[in-house]
């Protein structure tokens, strides 16, 4: 029986349409799942999307559908971008698939058993669009969330449990005994840290909102859902039929979870304790990556900053792209997208050193001997040369099993460098006035094989490429020729090479109409916006109508405010300790009129009053003179 591998990527919230970062993510899992079956790997790649949760049944209402209507929609974006970037997925999940559901029901059930699982009551902030749940002392300002900034929700019910605090003891002996369970190292030190400072039982299930996947039906509780984190982790063996049909689960366990740095924690201790819980074997790799940012800014669409992969890749060519990605940053680090930096990869990495070198084989071979290419008599020259390729190749694999992608890509190119070389320095052309054909013929052989070679390396990240260059050259790009001429070190038999198109024009200018952001040089602790980005924000007069406490919350008051429209917003203030509600009416205030609605405490929130904060407390800010309500201000 063949080896297994199994790779993944994230499934991907449908609350957002994709963008450069899960492009990033899928390629990369597309890269080495190529590199898998290269190899000769069973291989299965697994991507999705995640569709339950308060954020997506939130994202679908602000448009007016139905949660399943919009996951559906969303769903089919990323899944129709997937395959017109030809990833080469086995499987696309969805969580709303019905085997999905079993295989998360089966799931609780097992851990339920076990006794890894008990009914308490949760109280706790909760981030909607994080899906987390953050204690006191980790909010910022007491209600904002430490990961994204957005507003935080107090949350009391009654909720299940999973007993993550048992866990973590093994996990710690875990991360000890297994050296590259998560990587990059840096990162395994920053799970490592968190775990030891203490790991809380888990609340995985909610009651307050209904778009989820319900409890199993043994437990007669139809109350609850699954928490999403829950939910989206079993995506990883419900697709390999886990509670259903099994017979796809041999290729358990993953060999890859690749994510982005944001969910490492879901990744890197819930879902090993919940797989230790179910009695499954552990991934053998979680893979972190950075972050991708433009203009060292976060992207997201309330900037408008977010780069588009369909339109890099119809621009600049989807292989490109993809090259860039994985040559330009280390992975685990940060990377910065723009055009010029991709527009150097090509013209340089790409055109001059790969493109050229196929050019410059045709057109030699074509002259000095009718395109035939005889590898024989290159040992018989340039040994030496060829060895060190050889070297250097069978050390790269080791940096894409690290993911150090853009280590291997460096060592592939070494390859065409010392090709390059060779034809410059060994001069042909020269050979050939001296009679010399047969030395001539095998320089060109000589760069042919180590062009042929770096191809076969490449094409996981490149296929269509090496395919063309595999076409001119005259070999099969496959397993087997991978085994011959990377395993075994042989050489090219004898082939006919077939003239094709340059391979990567030069590309002289910006092809993309986005403009690259006004302020190149801000700095990043400043975080630099433009005018017109803050006036994204409508910020208008309003007139306090009334205003009442909310019983339950020490620091929420209900404020209605008139700014002009038909009837006055409902808007949720962290004010109460410094107003009196009955004060307030009558009072001008200034209200972002424009953000998205939020539920605070279970009540609906259309907009913020802005306040000022210091050592003594919080005041409104009103305007100085009375002023018509929906004023604008600028
Ligand atoms: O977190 N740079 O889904 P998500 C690099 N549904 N990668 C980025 C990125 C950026 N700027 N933005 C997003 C979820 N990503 C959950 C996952 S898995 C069981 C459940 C990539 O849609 C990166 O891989 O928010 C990150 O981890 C992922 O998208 C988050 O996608
Ligand atoms: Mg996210």
């Amino acid at each position: 029986m063949s080896k297994k591998a199994y790779i993944t990527t994230p499934i991907y919230y449908v609350n957002d349409i994709p963008h450069i970062g899960h492009a990033y993510t899928t390629i990369i899992a597309d890269s080495l799942a190529r590199f898998y079956r290269l190899k000769g790997y069973d291989t299965f790649f697994l991507t999705g999307t995640d569709e339950h949760g308060q954020k997506i049944e939130q994202a679908a209402a602000a448009r007016g559908k139905s949660a399943k209507e919009y996951a559906d929609e969303v769903s089919a974006k990323f899944k129709a971008l997937w395959d017109d970037f030809e990833i080469s997925y086995d499987y696309f999940i969805r969580t709303t698939d019905e085997n999905h559901k079993l295989g998360a029901q089966k799931a609780f059930e097992t851990m339920f058993k076990n006794g890894d699982i008990y009914k308490g009551e949760y109280e706790g902030h909760y981030c909607v669009s994080c899906e987390t749940f953050f204690t006191d002392s980790q909010l910022i300002n007491n209600e904002y969330c430490p990961d994204c900034g957005k507003i935080t929700t107090l949350v009391k019910e009654e909720s299940y449990f999973f007993r993550l605090s048992a866990y973590q003891d093994k996990l710690l002996k875990w991360y000890e005994e297994v050296d590259d369970c998560v990587m990059p190292k840096a990162k395994k030190n920053e799970v490592i840290n968190f775990v030891k400072q203490g790991l809380r039982d888990l609340s995985i299930t909610r009651a307050s909102f209904d778009w989820g996947i319900k409890l199993p039906p043994f437990l007669g509780d139809s109350k609850h859902v699954l928490y999403v984190w829950l939910d989206a982790l079993v995506n990883y063996i419900s697709a390999l039929g886990y509670g259903t049909d099994e017979k796809n689960f041999s290729y358990w366990p993953a060999s890859f979870h690749l994510v982005g740095k944001d969910i490492l924690r879901f990744h890197s201790i819930y879902w090993p304790a919940f797989l230790m819980s179910l009695n499954l074997p552990l991934p053998k790799h979680i893979a972190a990556h950075g972050w991708w940012t433009r203009n060292g800014e976060k992207m997201s669409k309330s900037k408008g900053n977010v780069v588009n992969p369909r339109e890099v890749a119809e621009v600049y060519g989807l292989e490109n792209f993809r090259y860039f990605l994985l040559r330009e940053v280390p992975f685990g680090q940060d990377g910065d997208f723009s055009q010029k930096a991709l527009i150097d990869r090509i013209n340089s990495d790409l055109g001059n050193e790969l493109g050229n070198l196929l050019n410059r084989i045709i057109g030699m071979s074509g002259k000095y001997n009718n395109y035939e290419l005889i590898s024989s008599s290159v040992l018989k020259f340039y040994k030496k040369d060829i060895d060190t390729a050889d070297a250097i190749l069978s050390n790269a694999e080791s940096f894409i099993h690290e993911l150090q992608t853009n280590k291997y890509l460096e060592e592939i190119w070494k390859v065409l460098t010392i090709a390059n070389q060779s034809i410059t320095l060994y001069e042909p052309w020269t050979k050939i006035k001296e009679g010399k054909l047969e030395e001539a013929n095998a320089i060109v052989a000589l760069s042919a094989n180590l062009l042929a070679k770096a191809s076969i390396l490449f094409s996981p990240i490149m296929p269509k490429t090496a395919q063309t260059i595999a076409k001119s050259l005259g070999f099969e790009l496959d397993t087997k020729s991978y085994e011959k001429l990377i395993i075994n070190k042989e050489l090219l038999d004898t082939t006919v090479i077939t003239p094709t198109a340059p391979l990567f024009p030069r590309i002289e200018k910006e092809l993309m109409n986005t403009p690259e952001p006004a302020i190149k040089e801000a700095k990043k602790d400043e975080q630099l916006i433009s005018a017109d980005k803050f006036f994204n924000s409508k910020i208008q007069v309003g007139t306090i109508i009334k205003a009442e406490p909310i019983e339950k919350s020490d620091r929420l008051l209900k404020v209605f405010v008139d700014i002009g429209e038909e009837k006055p917003r409902q808007i949720l203030s962290a004010i109460k300790a410094y107003y009196d509600a009955k004060t307030l009416e009558g009072m001008q205030v200034c209200v972002v009129a424009n953000l998205k609605p939020a539920k605070i405490m279970g009540f609906d929130s259309y907009g913020m009053i802005l306040t000022a904060e210091d050592k003594n407390g919080i005041t409104l800010i009103t305007p100085q003179n009375l002023k018509d309500v929906g004023s604008i201000i600028k």
